[in-house]
Order: structure tokens, then C-alpha cells, then sequence
């Protein structure tokens, strides 16, 4: 591994957890991070920050399953900068996690946190467990003790965890509850993304997937794409795809094709959004919808549309497929969905793609809000957020659209040259201690 000599001291290039050949998700923001140095400025000089996380903290999560046996799970928590506020981002449980897929989704909460001016840093955690092996006491043992082994690092001051992948308020509420139960008193906003009536917002549950329409059609607007009757397909029907469906549909839209992990549907006249949530939330998933046509799922990458969604997991639209996309406008839903690569050979083909850092930033967005009336304890009304909401993702996409324009750069990079220069410049002002 190759050094820089630095003072007295040396800097290594990759910090010695990581393997340079395998650096999964992790290498993808580097890469990123690459790509916006040439255009920092004197605060390239800081960029080294965002190449290492501040903080990792890997915990073994034991559980007494119900068959008596004690079972093992790995835990993370990476907070990856902190600079302009206390960590933010949320967690994921899924049997795939690893510890360069957290650090990733980390550092791109930094930046998009950077990106819409909200007061945090970015952090992400994550357990690797499929929890739908796992009975509803087995996920609350679970989330309790993985909540007290990162106790060390999270709190409402510090770092605040909310949904992601496979949790939602319920676990969130858990989590609320076993913080709280430790330090001796209610700490509602250690968490955002709770029930409402433990402290969470109005329109938090919606707050990504509206984010997702709120930039799509302001997106869509700017490139003379008409929504209504425009074909949409999105992979993933979630908290966020199950929403931005549902908003695209009642502007008018088509969504024609919908993919999750079990199946895909497709509906040349548009698939009935409703119809196919109340479906999807009784069997889990999408497959077996009888009023569409059941595709294989890798057919959903041919499907003729106008706007693509991807809002599943990272690393969906590789080199392999990029080509086969026949979307003008793609709104990253999900964090990651997109390789370098493929970044690449969009923007050669035209395709339009809003980035996760802007586009699926209305969830955190509403979090803030969440914290912000935690802490003052007085609420909003859903029309009050709604209206915040969209005003702070449209000034954000107006603003890195100029960028874009200006230095003549894809929207991600856009995103990172405004993100990156607030969260270094933070940076600079508060200077290197001690
Ligand atoms: N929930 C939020 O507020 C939020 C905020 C910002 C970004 N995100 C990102 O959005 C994405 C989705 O999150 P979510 O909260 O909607 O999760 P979710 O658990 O509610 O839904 C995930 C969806 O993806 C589908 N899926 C899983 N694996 C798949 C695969 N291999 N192929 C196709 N579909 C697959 C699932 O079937 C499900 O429909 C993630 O990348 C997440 O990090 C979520």
C-alpha cells in the first residue's frame, strides 16, 4: 500500500480495515469524491476527511431466539462526518449488510444532508439479519440490544438513527424506548421516524417518496416532459417506490412497470397503484398482482417508459444494463442505485438522472422537522411540512441545477461540488484539534 509522507508523520492511502480489491460500496463514493476534487478549491485540501470515516463501531448483537437458542448478529454504526451537525441516517436490517455498504450510506447522508443545508453530519447503521426469519419478540430483542451496544455513540446531540431498509416507527419506537430506559428519562429525538404519537411528524412516512415527486416533476418540468401520461416504472415498492408510485399516479402519470425482490408487474395503461399497495402490503410483495402482466424481473430493465425510479437497494443499474434503460429521466429513490459506470454511459446517452443525494433527501428533510419539534415540543401541521418540505427540495435542485449549468457537470457532481464545499468548509472554520 503506497504512503504519503505528511509532517512528521505518514497517511495511508486506504485505512487498514479496508481490502483496495474489494472495496464494494465504499469504492463507489470514492470514486465520487474523485470526480468533485479537481472543482473544491482551496478546500480540496480537506478532502481527505471524507475518504475516512470519523467513527466506526461494530457491535455482536446476541438474542435469545424463541427456541431458546442464543443466536449472533453483526451490528454497525458508522458516523462518517460531523462537522456540520450531529449524525444523521438511518438503519438498515438487512442479510446482506457489510461494513463498506454502512460506510458508503454514511458518507452519502453527509453529502446529502450538505446538499438540502440541513444542520447534520452523516451517519448510517445497519444489522446483518434477514428479520423476516425472525419473530416479532425475536426483532424487538434484537433492536433493543443492538440499540444499547451503539448507545455509546448515539443521542439526540449526538447522532440520531431513523427507517431504512426493513425498519419502520414500530422499530424506531423500540429504539426510542430502550435509549430512553438507559439514560433514565424520555428521549423522543434520538430517533426520528416514530409513530405519531411518540414524537414523530406528520407526512414523515411519506416525506421520501414526495421528496422523489417533488424533484422528478420539477426534473421532468425543465426537460419539457408532460407527467400526465408520461410511463413510469420503479423498482422497489416500499416506504420510498410504494409512495413516489402512488404521487406519480395521481399527477396523471402511468406507472407501467413496478419490480421488487420477489417479482415484477407491467401495465402498458398504467397499473392500479391503490390496487397494487393493498396487494403488496398483504403478500409482501408485488408478485401475483392479477390486474397487470407478470414479467421476469430482469425484463423490467427493457420496459419502454419516460421515467425511471430505482428505489430498491444500491448498485442496480450497472454497465450491464445502462444501456438497456429506455427512461429521458431517472430519480434515484434509493441511495447508491446507480455504478459510475453506468453514470457514465446515461450521460452519454442523454439520460437525465437526478441523484439519491437530492433526490431521496425529503426523508431526512421531514427527520429534521421531526427533531426540530421534538426538541421545542410543539407540532406542525401536515400542511406546514408538506409546504417546508417542498420549498427546501426545489430551492436545492434549483440551486445544483446552476451549478450543472455553470461548470457544465452531471447533477452528481453538481450535488457533491455544492455538499462537498459546505461540509468542508465547516471543516476549515472550525479547525483541526487540538
Ligand atoms: N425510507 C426512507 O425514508 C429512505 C430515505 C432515503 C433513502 N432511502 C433508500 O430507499 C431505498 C428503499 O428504502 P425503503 O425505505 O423504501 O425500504 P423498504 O424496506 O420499505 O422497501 C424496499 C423495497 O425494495 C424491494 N427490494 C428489495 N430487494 C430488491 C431487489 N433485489 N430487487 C428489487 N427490489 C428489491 C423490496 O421488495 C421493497 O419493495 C433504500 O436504498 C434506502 O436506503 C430510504
Amino acid at each position: 500500500m503506497t504512503t504519503h509522507p505528511v509532517g512528521h508523520g505518514a497517511t495511508h492511502a486506504l485505512p487498514s480495515y479496508l481490502d483496495a480489491h474489494h472495496l464494494g460500496p465504499w469504492g463507489i463514493f470514492l470514486q465520487q469524491v474523485e470526480r468533485v476534487t479537481p472543482y473544491l478549491g482551496d478546500l480540496a485540501r480537506w478532502v481527505e476527511t471524507l475518504k475516512r470515516p470519523k467513527r466506526i463501531l461494530i457491535v455482536d448483537v446476541p438474542i435469545q431466539m424463541d427456541d431458546g437458542r442464543v443466536a449472533h448478529f453483526e451490528g454497525y454504526r458508522v458516523q462518517h462526518n460531523t462537522s456540520r451537525g450531529p449524525g444523521k441516517g438511518g438503519v438498515r436490517f438487512h442479510q446482506d449488510v457489510t461494513l463498506s455498504e454502512v460506510m458508503a450510506l454514511a458518507a452519502w447522508m453527509s453529502i446529502k444532508n450538505a446538499a438540502v443545508n440541513v444542520p447534520f453530519g452523516g451517519a448510517k447503521g445497519g444489522i446483518r439479519v434477514d428479520p423476516k426469519q425472525l419473530s416479532l419478540g425475536e426483532l424487538e430483542r434484537l433492536t433493543r440490544r443492538y440499540t444499547s451496544e451503539i448507545g455509546l455513540i448515539i443521542g439526540p446531540t449526538k447522532d440520531i438513527p431513523a427507517p431504512d431498509v426493513n425498519t419502520n416507527e414500530r422499530i424506531m419506537a423500540w429504539m426510542m424506548d430502550t435509549y430512553s430506559m438507559n439514560i433514565g428519562e424520555t428521549a423522543t429525538g434520538v430517533v426520528t421516524g416514530k409513530p405519531i404519537s411518540l414524537g414523530g411528524s406528520l407526512g414523515r412516512h411519506e416525506a421520501t417518496g414526495r421528496g422523489v415527486f417533488t424533484v422528478g416533476a420539477e426534473a421532468a418540468r425543465r426537460i419539457g416532459l408532460a407527467l400526465s401520461g408520461a410511463r413510469v416504472a420503479v423498482q422497489g415498492f416500499g416506504n420510498v417506490g410504494g409512495v413516489a408510485a402512488k404521487l406519480f399516479a395521481e399527477a396523471g402519470a402511468r406507472v407501467v412497470a413496478v419490480q421488487d425482490h420477489a417479482g415484477c408487474v407491467y401495465r402498458e395503461a398504467g397499473l392500479d397503484i391503490p390496487a397494487l399497495l393493498a396487494h403488496a402490503k398483504a403478500n409482501g410483495t408485488v408478485a401475483g398482482f392479477a390486474d397487470g402482466q407478470a414479467l421476469p424481473r430482469d425484463a423490467f430493465w427493457d420496459t419502454p417508459c419516460d421515467i425511471l425510479i430505482p428505489a430498491a437497494l444500491e448498485q442496480q443499474i450497472t454497465r450491464a444494463n445502462a444501456h438497456r434503460i429506455q427512461a429521458r429521466l431517472i430519480i434515484e429513490g434509493a441511495n447508491g442505485p446507480t455504478t459510475p459506470e453506468a453514470d457514465d454511459i446515461l450521460t452519454d446517452r442523454g439520460v437525465l438522472v437526478v441523484p439519491d443525494v437530492i433526490a431521496n433527501a425529503g426523508g431526512v428533510t421531514v427527520s429534521y422537522f421531526e427533531w426540530v419539534q421534538d426538541f421545542s415540543s410543539f407540532f406542525w401541521s401536515e400542511e406546514e411540512i408538506n409546504q417546508r418540505l417542498v420549498a427546501i427540495m426545489k430551492g436545492a435542485l434549483d440551486g445544483v441545477w446552476q451549478v450543472a449549468d455553470e461548470k457544465r457537470v452531471t447533477l452528481r457532481t453538481a450535488t457533491f461540488i455544492v455538499a462537498c464545499q459546505r461540509i468542508l468548509r465547516a471543516r476549515d472554520l472550525r479547525g483541526l484539534y487540538p
